[in-house]
């Protein structure tokens, strides 16, 4: 018998997201103060982007560390829908992540899942996922679609490997019986720092009651090289320090939305 012939993992880019804290970069008006958009070149103008997950009432999805969101971005025609499957990075051994995801039979013979390096203050995360753009069945502006269309997009888009993940068409059959977790509507605003292009979102996510909003406010740049990604992520923490600015913690925007909602 011959052996399976072994294809060579996925290559990674690399994103970088630190986070800051809200009450020294933000205003009153939960817009970003003068001296952060200046100090990143940035415009008053901002993108808004309208988020949701969906997952069933277990977050089997969740806990099997997959996620089924769907994005609508301002001025884009399409909705955005993404499968991604994480897996943790341990002591900075991102090849020993891609091998896992190898094994996982993620591999570089796959052009259309992406890996990517998701590196915050401390944590890394290999995440892959795969993309699909469909037309925006409502055409509502920023609206997402409501639960029933959700699950159907999800449903009808689902990648193989997603659905197959476990028996029994696991992904699609989770996803009949998903419901919504968001959506969050989110503002992108588009700088620059150290000639790299430098973004600055701004999350409001529902606080740990439920009865009002904080304000989650990330910045990121991505890279394809890893030694650029090590290299500046210690010199922006470095920087957003020394202006006060650094919340010097690990970002963690989709398990509060997926706790808090
Ligand atoms: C999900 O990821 C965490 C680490 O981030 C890991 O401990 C856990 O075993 C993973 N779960 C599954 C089902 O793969």
């Amino acid at each position: 018998m011959s052996r399976p012939q072994a294809v060579s993992n996925m290559v990674p880019d690399y994103e970088v997201r630190l986070l800051l804290n809200p009450t020294a970069v933000l205003s009153a008006e939960h817009d970003l103060v003068a001296t952060v958009l200046s100090a990143f070149e940035m415009p008053l103008i901002s993108t808004k982007m309208n988020i949701q997950f969906l997952d069933n009432s277990l977050k089997e999805l969740y806990a099997a560390n997959w996620s089924a969101r769907i994005r609508k971005v301002e001025n884009e025609d399409n909705l955005e829908l993404t499968y991604k499957k994480r897996y943790a990075i341990i002591g900075g051994h991102v090849e020993a992540a891609l091998t896992a995801a190898n094994n996982d039979d993620f591999n570089a013979g796959d052009a259309k899942y992406e890996a990517q390096v998701e590196w915050g203050y401390q944590k890394q995360t290999l995440s892959v996922s795969r993309k699909k753009m469909v037309a925006d069945p409502g055409r509502t502006g920023m609206d997402l679609p409501g639960t029933s269309n959700s699950r159907q997009l999800l449903i009808d888009n689902a990648p193989n490997k997603f659905d197959n993940w476990r028996p029994n068409k696991w992904g699609t059959s989770t996803l009949s019986v998903s419901r919504i977790f968001g959506p969050v509507f989110a503002r992108r605003s588009v700088g620059l720092w150290n000639d790299m292009t430098l973004y600055l979102e701004i999350w409001p996510l529902l606080n740990v009651e439920g009865t009002g909003v904080e304000y989650t406010v990330e910045a990121s740049f991505k890279t394809k090289s890893h030694k650029k990604a090590s290299c500046e992520q210690a010199n922006l923490a470095t920087y957003l320090q020394s202006k006060g600015w650094l919340l010097a913690q690990d970002s963690l925007k989709t398990q509060l939305i997926m706790e808090r909602y």
